[in-house]
């Protein structure tokens, strides 16, 4: 006789409604930052009275580790550390330590390296594989300008050098472009990273959450950037590491490297989006411009089953159709009192 057809949730969970699969994971440790980078965390917004989570909002070490257990049963392969800055969340290396003994997981982390020559050492002895570092200028004036709190460039690059050191590499390096702001360091930063080793990506400025004020006229499109770049150093398109990498590659023609391109806005890529955004405080959001999320602090609170929590996220993940960067106009709203979940809460 024919075994039975195993019912169980958690197998891994069928596609989408768009046909896509669940394959990453990105988990927010922490709402908070110590940056007030103008287009994530503007401190006019974020300012000293902003309702940051208190503490018992927040799903503890042992609530994400069983979560990221049933949606690595449930097909998930890469799981992304972020925030806020995750680095600010206590001990964040106990929970490296208990994500990287989930088999098969690509595990990595996004920083803005503020606290990395602190603390890459025990991230990797840890067992954390991957890192990504933002920074969005070589220069300290510019630098200053987009993080708004006086962090210095040579503090960021200490960091990076920290972790090269402890065994990390290559490491991302994460530039958002903003027009207007920091589109002069483009070239700057090539030449800096250039031979260096690790891979500098330059990001379409995004209109997420409600506070940025965000306009089309700020984007500085992929294609300038690499046009800006080819002209100086020539350029080549690579293929991807993976299908659905959200950059797009390219290396430099005399061998000194690659760089990469995020064109989440001019060259939307929804169509092969496999990410599940977990926020802070326990609510799975499907999009990174969600106006809402999926709370399962509460079942796992009430001492739900795996097997439910499983049915329960299958459930979200199948009804998903989110595409929202495929079907954004110019004219889309970004003014505050707009509904959009910030970034540093969902996990960028
Ligand atoms: P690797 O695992 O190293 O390949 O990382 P990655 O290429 O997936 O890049 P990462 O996760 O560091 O994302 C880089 C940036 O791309 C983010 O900070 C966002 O600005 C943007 N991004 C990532 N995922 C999404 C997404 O699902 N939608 C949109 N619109 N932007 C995204
Ligand atoms: N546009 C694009 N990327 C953003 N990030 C945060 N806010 C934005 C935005 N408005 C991403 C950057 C940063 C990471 C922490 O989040 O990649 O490096
Ligand atoms: Fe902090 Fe990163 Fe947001 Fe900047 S982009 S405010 S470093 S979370
Ligand atoms: Fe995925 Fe939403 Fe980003 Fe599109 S806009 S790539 S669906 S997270």
């Amino acid at each position: 006789m024919d075994a039975p057809l195993s019912k169980s949730p958690l197998a891994v969970t069928s596609a989408d409604r768009l046909r896509r699969p669940l394959r990453d994971l990105r988990i927010s440790v922490t709402d908070r930052c110590n940056f007030r980078c103008i287009y994530c965390m503007p401190k006019e917004v974020f300012g000293p009275g902003y309702p940051f989570m208190r503490r018992a909002e927040l799903l503890s070490f042992e609530e994400i580790h069983r979560l990221a257990a049933i949606l690595a049963g449930q097909g998930v392969r890469k799981i992304r550390l972020t925030g806020g800055e995750p680095l600010l969340r206590e001990r964040v290396e106990l929970l490296v330590e208990q994500l990287a003994m989930l088999d098969g997981i690509d595990l990595t982390l996004t920083t803005n390296g503020s606290l990395l020559a602190k603390k890459a050492q025990a991230l990797h002895a840890a067992g954390l594989k991957r890192l990504t570092v933002s920074l969005d200028a070589i220069d300290d004036a510019t630098f200053r300008a987009m993080n708004a709190v006086d962090f210095f460039v040579k503090d960021v690059l200490n960091g990076i050098e920290a972790a090269s050191h402890a065994g990390f590499g290559p490491i991302k390096i994460n530039m958002v472009v903003k027009r207007g702001m920091n589109d002069h360091a483009i070239l700057p930063m090539a030449r800096h990273f250039r031979g260096s080793g690790h891979v500098l990506r330059f990001i379409e400025y995004m209109d997420v959450g409600a506070s940025n004020g965000w306009r089309m006229d700020e984007v500085v499109p992929a294609s300038e950037i690499i046009a800006m770049i080819n002209e100086e150093f020539a350029l080549e398109p690579i293929a991807e590491n993976y299908a659905g990498e959200v950059a797009k590659r390219w290396r430099y023609q005399d061998g000194s490297g690659e760089i990469g391109v995020i064109a989440s806005v001019t060259q939307a890529f929804c169509a092969e989006c496999s990410r599940l955004r977990l926020s802070t405080d326990g609510k799975l959001f499907t999009c990174l411009f969600a106006t809402q999320g999926h709370d399962l602090r509460q079942l796992l609170r009430d001492g739900a089953s795996d097997d439910v929590i499983a049915t329960r996220i299958a459930g979200i993940w199948q009804a998903r159709e989110d595409r929202y960067s495929e079907i954004r106009t110019a004219a889309t709203p970004s003014a505050p009192g707009s509904k959009k979940i910030e970034m540093s809460y969902i996990g960028g």
